[in-house]
């Protein structure tokens, strides 16, 4: 309810309480509870007894209200849950998909108690980042979403492209880099019956507001944030929206065109390759040069005495 009070200041701008009240088939006193809580969370709405609630201005929030207006996609982000705290957004997206939640439904939170990176890491989540999971049901085999992490991040540096001076680039798998530092990870976890996929939740973590000690300082030296690199002021909602709709035309385009055209964006966008680097696997550590991304997303190393190896899982230091 509190998103429709919302949303009806925002298309009216000044609004009497009677009006909402009939119009929301509430109280007046329901209405004012509602205005209260949007003042809380940094809605600037003045009040006049002639003429009733006018909204004048909004701040850099999550609500869904915010997020909607922001979307130009079919389906990613047609449903939303938001909410100012969770301890995972990628926790509940996936019991959601479990229980059949439908496709294109995102989580998001304004912070969390619990965020999980890669590799069995937590993901620090300060308030001021966006972190949201998204469901997928893609057409695709198990074996075809392999490309998936890299089909993401392809869709993530183009959507954070226009936030920042320098280009993105992209460490394999699916790190975001602006100037070499970290600004943004995906975590993408799926579900599959013998070769046919259920569900995938992709998980997106974006530092934007964080100032550079606000960031662990185990990370400190090799992550940075939008606030860092950016030219401009970042509204979340509007780069959820980018964001969501560059993932929607990335994963169209997997699933018409297949892996290649993605396959050569993610080259286009490498920071990996040609690189000397180590890759950390759950069993070994692998060290050569990156020379390639194979036709399923693995990366495609040159080791000593020449022999070429595929890598399919693991994290790469430089
Ligand atoms: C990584 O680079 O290690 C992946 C980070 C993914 C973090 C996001 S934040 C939203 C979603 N919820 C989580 O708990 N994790 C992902």
């Amino acid at each position: 309810m509190k998103d429709t009070v919302l949303k009806s200041l925002k298309q009216k701008r000044v609004v009497s309480g009677q009006s909402l009240a009939s119009e929301l088939g509430i109280s007046r006193t329901a209405v004012w509870k509602y205005v209260n809580q949007l003042r809380r969370e940094g809605y600037r709405i003045s009040s006049s007894p002639r003429l009733g609630y006018t909204l004048d201005s909004v701040p850099d929030s999550l609500l869904a209200a915010e997020i909607e207006e922001n979307l130009q996609t079919r389906i990613q982000g047609r449903k939303i849950i938001s909410c100012r705290e969770m301890q995972s957004t990628q926790d509940h997206a996936k019991k959601l998909a479990i229980q059949g939640g439908s496709e294109g439904t995102i989580v998001v939170a304004e912070t969390q108690s619990a965020g999980r990176g890669r590799m069995g890491r937590s993901w620090a989540s300060p308030p001021g980042g966006l972190y949201f999971s998204v469901i997928l049901r893609p057409g695709i085999t198990l074996a075809g979403a392999a490309g998936l992490p890299l089909v993401a991040a392809v869709a993530l540096a183009r959507a954070i492209q226009p936030y920042t001076a320098v280009a993105p680039g992209l460490k394999w798998p699916n790190d975001v880099l602006i100037q070499k530092r970290k600004a943004a990870g995906i975590l993408v976890e799926m579900s599959a019956e013998m070769d046919r996929l259920d569900w995938v939740v992709i998980g997106i973590g974006v530092n934007v507001a964080a100032a550079s000690v606000q960031l662990p300082p185990e990370i400190r030296r090799t992550s940075t944030s939008l606030a860092i690199e950016s030219t401009r002021i970042v509204h979340r909602a509007q780069l959820l929206g980018d964001i969501l709709y560059e993932l929607e035309e990335a994963l169209d385009m997997f699933q018409t065109q297949g892996f290649e055209p993605l396959r050569k964006q993610w080259k286009e966008k490498s920071h990996t390759l040609g690189k000397h680097v180590t890759v950390v696997g759950s069993r070994q550590s692998i060290e050569g040069k990156a020379v390639d991304i194979d036709g399923s997303g693995a990366l495609v190393m040159e080791c000593a005495g020449g022999i070429r190896q595929r890598v399919t899982s693991g994290d790469l230091f430089f």
